[in-house]
């Protein structure tokens, strides 16, 4: 039963059918799909099955899927990518303060090139208000950036609704879609988003690679020159075991993506109502239903969040304290703050996402230990 991996949002293991995919572009197949001979025919083959498979995922067009090497990548390209497009005629964006550091490092990038940056604030559970978006937009706006579920505390914005105030202000917008894809349905036509961020990390699929899905006509300069690689908008030789890793992945997440989520949907309501039954003064964090249906982020009144961790860790269960690129740091997690949690309750909060090889047995034991590691480290705290 041990370790009981509870750490999905931070990276999943890649699938078994992923990594059988994956193998022969490594020895075999190693060919530059540049090169027009046999083995880098294969491997340009395989990049187009891809292109295909991550497309069918998300309902694009395959002609509008771009490999990246990431969601950081995808981010940064969709931000700084139309910013180049408008050179001078635009200077605002809009986005909200509890985005991905991708996304927020990228805008502090522009403000530095003189682009006026308007975060639109979100409620307690971490929800925007589309009218709110509505309001911010200026004749200056070149750009609307939302993402689509939050990393920390699994809310799911309305991105459907953006999208729509966007088009008809025929503003570009993009989400950074790397928490959804693969867990609930994501559907770009519906969404009526122009760029849509990928990592294929979070989808049992391999790190370092992603896609950056742009609707044709989106004014989006490279980030990335060189080659003349993705049809000359992201130069870089093709990561090929890694972009066929990703489309393995999507085309597994079509195959299991509902019913698997609905099976780990169960074991995270189970999880959340084994542990507030048990545990006084602990909190659900993050929007009660709109939320992704593997996260549970509570807060525990009393209890320094990286202490539960390391406390789990000692018997086997692996969560975070926030959100896992930013462990480690001291302040406290900006998605909080932005929701206005009580600070003694972000300093107590854990995440715990869960994924497809978790067991029911795993979430007893885990609701367990958890109890039994709340109770103590508050013991100690009164004592101490
Ligand atoms: C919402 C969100 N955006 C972007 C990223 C960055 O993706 P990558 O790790 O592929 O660079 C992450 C990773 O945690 C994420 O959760």
């Amino acid at each position: 039963m041990l370790p009981v991996y509870l750490d999905h949002s931070a990276t999943t293991p890649v699938a078994p059918e992923v990594l059988e995919a994956m193998l022969p572009f490594f020895d075999r197949a190693f060919g530059n799909p540049s090169a027009i001979y046999a083995i880098g025919q294969e491997a340009r083959e395989a990049i187009e099955r891809a292109r295909e498979q991550v497309a069918h995922l998300v309902n694009a067009d395959a002609d509008d899927v771009y490999f990246t090497s990431g969601g950081t990548e995808s981010d940064n390209w969709a931000i700084k990518g139309v910013a180049r497009a408008w050179r001078d005629r635009k200077n605002h964006l809009i986005t909200t303060p509890i985005e991905h550091h991708a996304v927020l490092e990228a805008c502090s990038a522009l403000r530095e090139q003189g682009w006026e940056i308007t975060f639109v604030p979100v409620d307690s559970t971490g929800m925007v208000d589309p009218d709110e978006v509505r309001r911010a937009i200026t004749p200056r706006t070149g750009l609307i950036t939302i993402m689509h579920a939050n990393n920390e505390v699994g809310t799911i914005e309305p991105i459907a609704e953006i999208g729509a105030i966007a088009r008809e202000h025929g503003i570009p917008f993009h989400t950074d879609a790397v928490q959804t894809v693969g867990k609930i349905p994501v559907d770009v036509q519906a969404l009526g988003v122009d760029m849509l961020s990928i990592s294929a990390h979070k989808l049992y699929g391999p790190k370092g690679v992603g896609a950056l899905v742009v609707r044709r006509g989106t004014p989006l300069r490279p980030l990335l020159d060189g080659g003349g690689q993705e049809r000359g908008r992201r130069g870089g030789t093709y990561n090929v075991p890694g972009i066929v890793g990703l489309g393995a992945a999507a085309e597994r997440a079509m195959r299991c993506g509902v019913e698997e989520m609905e099976r780990v949907r169960a074991l995270r309501d189970r999880l959340v109502e084994g542990i507030l039954q048990a545990v006084p003064d602990a909190v659900l964090t993050g929007h009660p239903v709109n939320r992704l249906p593997n996260n549970a982020h509570l807060a525990f009144a009393g209890v320094e969040g990286e202490s539960l961790v390391l406390s789990l860790d000692a018997v086997g269960i692996y969560c975070s304290a926030g959100a896992a690129c930013s462990s480690g740091d001291t302040e406290p997690s900006h998605v909080l703050v932005a929701m206005g949690i009580d600070p003694h309750l972000i300093e107590g909060s854990v995440r715990f996402t869960l994924g497809k090889d978790n067991t029911p047995e795993q979430i007893e034991y885990t609701i367990q230990q958890v109890v039994r590691a709340v109770n103590k480290l508050r013991s100690l705290r009164v004592s101490g």
